[in-house]
């Protein structure tokens, strides 16, 4: 099973295209390994407790309860906008979670790994996170650059410093465990230098799980968060579940939230017991002038900011395709607008309707069928489709660039095709009408294919394109190995229709 897991997100404003660019991310991979036939899992969700909510709530005269409430529906909404297909969305003030913890960190407790003691420290609200002096920029914090606060109570710690060694010796054993490599080294580097135990608890805090074995403390938000992930595959509330789904394929991450990732989270399942996940996979940030964007720095852009001018599809394929998985990435509209127009009005908007024109003008819709593809200009095709295919393993490894890189080349190469056999000559000689069938069957076979193709990352102009070709079910119903791969395409009646992308001003 492909368990694939985003961050949750901290509910304390709408969403923007930074926390969207890991969503929808996911959602391609978890379809394209549905396309491949495997049973997908995917989980988002949003980070409900902790003071930066409470903060939040407080502010916008709520309890924290009304205020994540009210928020959590935003992230419904611009989820929904994107068509992103999960199979869960954890909460983690529900019940399932909330019992998860309080098992988790239980065992984490009768394992010896807890005990009380004083913390005093430097802590960013933002973050929700520690700092050291020496790791502070100007007396600020390094992520935010705003001030932070000291935090002196009595807390309950974690023994963290006893597992450096086995996390070492855990990422030697299994070097796919954080990618990309950089963020490998970055976490054995710091793993290197030996670790900290590190406070758990908050005992000023009311908002969030209580620890099991002392009420008057809740669970510090981090220790509460990651532990969504078992949550929500059943460790506490459907333990068959969960001895299918867990270990995780792979957590999602972006750079700044690594550490809690590939440190505290692996060292916490360690501690109870719990096997780790497969993967932690890590991606850059998106900036905007430089820097990363964030409401903070007045650089936030909503999705549905984009959506209105570049659609769902438009929007899904400029960061699958713009944005490599791993370092960061400059936004901009100028860039998206080119993309856009070069991509999906010309290659892919363009091979659809001249190929759905010359099928309406010569042959009124109606596809005949053909023996097979075996004139050389048409193998050509069959070779692009198969390499095509092939670069589709990309969207599996979260290099979706790759993969759509495949799938345009095979566009191009229909494109090239249609120039170099000219079906609009060969309309005017009643002597090439079988060749004619032939050009046109080979057309119409490059994009079937390429619907079955785009589906992770576009499934509504997939969905489209199936109809428009007359296909019966939909593009990404059958398995990928089979209906991938190009043959002949069926006898059908095509259907023009409107243009799938049309041409943007810049
Ligand atoms: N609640 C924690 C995660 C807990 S997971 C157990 C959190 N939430 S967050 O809402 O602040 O951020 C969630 C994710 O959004 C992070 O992976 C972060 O990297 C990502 N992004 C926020 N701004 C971003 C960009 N500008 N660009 C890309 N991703 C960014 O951290």
């Amino acid at each position: 099973m492909i368990y694939l897991t985003t961050p949750i997100y901290y509910p304390n404003d709408r969403p923007h295209i930074g926390t969207a660019y890991t969503t929808v991310v996911a959602d391609a991979t978890a379809r394209y390994w549905r396309l491949v036939g495997e049973e997908v899992y995917a989980l988002t969700g949003t980070d409900e407790h902790g003071l930066k909510i409470a903060l939040a709530a407080e502010s916008h005269g709520m309890t924290p309860q009304e205020w994540v409430d009210h928020i959590v529906t935003g992230f419904h909404e611009a989820w929904d906008l994107l068509d992103l297909s999960f199979d869960d969305f954890i909460r983690t003030t529900e019940a399932r979670h909330r019992d998860t913890v309080r098992d988790v960190l239980q065992r984490m407790h009768d394992n010896g790994d807890t005990y009380l003691s004083r913390y005093e420290g430097l802590y960013c609200v933002s973050c929700e996170a520690y700092y050291t002096e020496s790791e502070l920029i100007d007396g600020n914090c390094p992520q935010h650059g705003k001030p932070v606060q000291i935090h002196a109570e009595e807390n309950w710690f974690f023994r963290l410093s006893r597992y450096a060694q086995p996390l070492l010796d855990h990422i030697a054993a299994n070097p796919d465990f954080i990618i990309p490599e950089t963020r490998r080294n970055e976490v054995v580097g710091f793993l290197e230098q030996g670790l900290d135990d590190i406070s758990m608890s908050r005992a000023s805090l009311t908002w969030g799980v209580p620890l099991p074995w002392d009420e008057s403390q809740v669970a510090y938000v981090w220790f509460d968060a990651l532990i969504n992930y078992v949550s929500a595959a059943g460790y506490s509330d459907d333990p068959a579940r969960f001895a299918r789904q867990w270990p995780a394929w792979a957590h999602l991450v972006g750079k700044d939230i690594l550490r809690f990732h590939a440190v505290y989270w692996p060292a916490m399942l360690m501690s109870a017991g719990i096997p780790l996940p497969r993967q932690i996979a890590a991606h850059g940030w998106l900036l905007v002038g430089g820097e990363k964007m964030s409401k903070s720095n007045a650089t936030q852009i909503l999705p549905e900011e984009l959506v209105a001018v570049f659609g769902v599809d438009g929007y899904r394929y400029h960061f699958l395709r713009d944005v490599s998985f791993g370092p960061d990435s400059g936004f901009s509209w100028e860039g998206m607008v080119e993309r856009f127009n070069a991509d999906l009005a010309n290659d892919l908007g363009n091979l659809a309707n001249r190929t759905l024109n010359i099928a309406e003008s010569y042959r009124q819709g109606q596809v005949p069928a053909v023996a097979d593809h075996s004139a050389p200009e048409e193998q050509v095709l069959v070779a692009a489709a198969a390499g095509a295919l092939e670069a589709m393993a990309g969207f599996g490894e979260f290099r979706s660039k790759n993969a759509l890189e495949g799938v345009w080349r095979l566009f191009g190469a229909a494109n090239a095709f249609l120039e170099a056999t000219a079906p609009w000559h060969l309309a005017k000689d009643p002597a090439a009408a079988t060749r004619l069938d032939q050009v046109l069957n080979a057309a119409l076979e490059a994009l079937r294919v390429g619907a079955i193709l785009i589906s992770p990352a576009m499934p509504g102009t997939a969905a489209r394109l199936w109809s428009m070709l007359g296909l019966p079910g939909a593009p990404d119903e059958g398995p990928l190995a089979e209906t991938g791969v190009f043959g002949v395409f069926p006898a059908s009646t095509v259907i023009k229709g409107e243009p799938l992308f049309p041409r943007l001003e810049t």
